[in-house]
């Protein structure tokens, strides 16, 4: 790993999530930006002294020529850093598993697109949500036509936690989101618009062809966006709507999807995330549940639990890693990956949603309102 220091956020979920199932064990790493709080992060998490790197060019150096060097590096640090680092470690032969959004910028997004697709190392991107079982039941449901033609998309990812300045009060996590230069261009819409654009993306099999964005930064003296709302429109008419907010009160993670077809509706919510709602038409609302009978391959292979014992968060963002250990594993073998293996986020999607950031930070540079016309009684 490198990243996920002391009181880092996300690092800790993936060393909890990748070893959920035993396909992973994390033995070395470069945790934090500061060499010696790193290695004695490291040491204090029951690495091997010798493998408690104080960067990642010292964790390159050290683990290439190793009989038993690791098989892959997660990048779990702020944005900015993830093409150099990735770019690194591709370069020396190791396979990277990378935090979103993939890089800060589109040209480094390009790059580091084209040397995964020319080294063949593998690049899996982690969009924590396409990790749910009841998400990949959505996504078949779709496919299988259970909605018909998709008219219209609604998706949101709502949050509350920099609803105040808390960059300016040393909050690190947000002083680095909110700085253009590591976090990239688009704020709300670059944080987590990215998890909303690829979730539906995901489930729909729909590809945006156009898009208009209003951004809006509501806290003073913030540099970037914190709330986003941008109008799709996907290839084929169907329509889209699509919410990043980091100052929605009363939203925790509130990340919800709603896909509306021709013959039926399917609604799903992160923080219910193991129900599914689906409305056929003329039919009544139905809630399905994880761990049904009847639900399809790809969900059933994602679940652990019998129904009525809840899986979160943790258990989706395990099932990314051990969808990449069953790609790598694949690869290894010369065989195709099974269901674990399949329908998992890579290198060219989080190029896609990067792209995406971009596009909805120039629409929004750009776009001229319509005034309305005004109306006196
Ligand atoms: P954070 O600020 O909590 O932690 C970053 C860590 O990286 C710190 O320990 C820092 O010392 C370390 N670091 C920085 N530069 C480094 C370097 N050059 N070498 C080694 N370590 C270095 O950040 P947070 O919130 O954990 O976010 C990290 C990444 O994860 C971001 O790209 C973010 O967008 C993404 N993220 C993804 C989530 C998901 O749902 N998939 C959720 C939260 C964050």
């Amino acid at each position: 790993m490198v990243g996920g220091g002391e009181g880092a956020y996300i690092g800790n979920i993936h060393r909890l999530a990748s070893r959920l199932d035993g396909a992973w064990q994390l033995v070395a790493g470069a945790f934090d930006v500061d060499p010696e709080r790193g290695r004695a992060f490291a040491v204090s998490i029951g690495i091997d002294r010798a493998r408690s790197y104080g960067s990642y060019q010292e964790l390159i150096a050290g683990e290439k020529d190793r009989a038993d060097r690791v098989d892959a590096v997660a990048i779990c640090t702020p944005n900015f850093t993830h093409y150099p680092i990735a770019k690194a470690l591709i370069e020396a032969g190791f396979d990277v598993i990378c935090e979103k959004p993939l890089t800060a910028t589109l040209e480094d997004a390009i790059a580091l697109g084209r040397l995964a697709r020319d080294s063949g190392r593998f690049v899996g991107v982690t969009y924590t949500y396409s990790g749910y079982p009841m998400v990949h039941e959505a996504r078949v449901r779709v496919a299988a036509g259970e909605i018909g033609r998709v008219r219209s998309v609604q998706v949101e990812y709502p949050l509350e936690w920099m609803a105040t300045a808390i960059e300016q009060q040393g909050n690190a996590q947000a002083a680095w989101r909110t700085d253009p230069k590591k976090n990239g261009r688009g704020g709300s819409i670059g944080d987590i618009g990215t998890h909303a654009y690829h979730l539906a993306g995901f489930v729909t099999g729909l590809k945006v062809q156009a898009l208009i964005a209003d951004l809006a930064t509501f806290v003073a003296g913030r540099a970037l966006d914190d709330n986003a709302h941008v109008m799709l429109r996907y290839e084929g008419g169907a329509r889209g709507l699509l919410w990043s907010s980091q100052v929605a009160l009363g939203n925790s993670n509130g990340v919800r999807l709603r896909v509306f077809g021709e013959t039926g509706s399917l609604q799903w919510f992160q923080e219910q995330p193991n129900e599914l709602v689906f409305t056929p038409l003329g039919g009544r609302v139905q809630i399905i549940k994880r761990g049904a009978d009847d639900l399809s391959e790809d969900a059933k292979v994602r679940t652990r639990t019998p129904p009525g014992h809840p899986e979160g968060y943790l258990e989706a963002f395990a099932n990314l890693y051990a969808g990449f250990a069953e790609a790598i594993r694949a690869r290894t073998e010369g065989r195709e990956p099974g269901a674990l293996g399949r329908h998992i986020p890579l290198a060219y999607d989080g190029l896609k949603g990067v792209a995406f950031v971009e596009s909805v930070v120039d629409s929004a540079e750009s776009a001229v309102p319509v005034w309305l016309t005004p109306v006196a009684v």
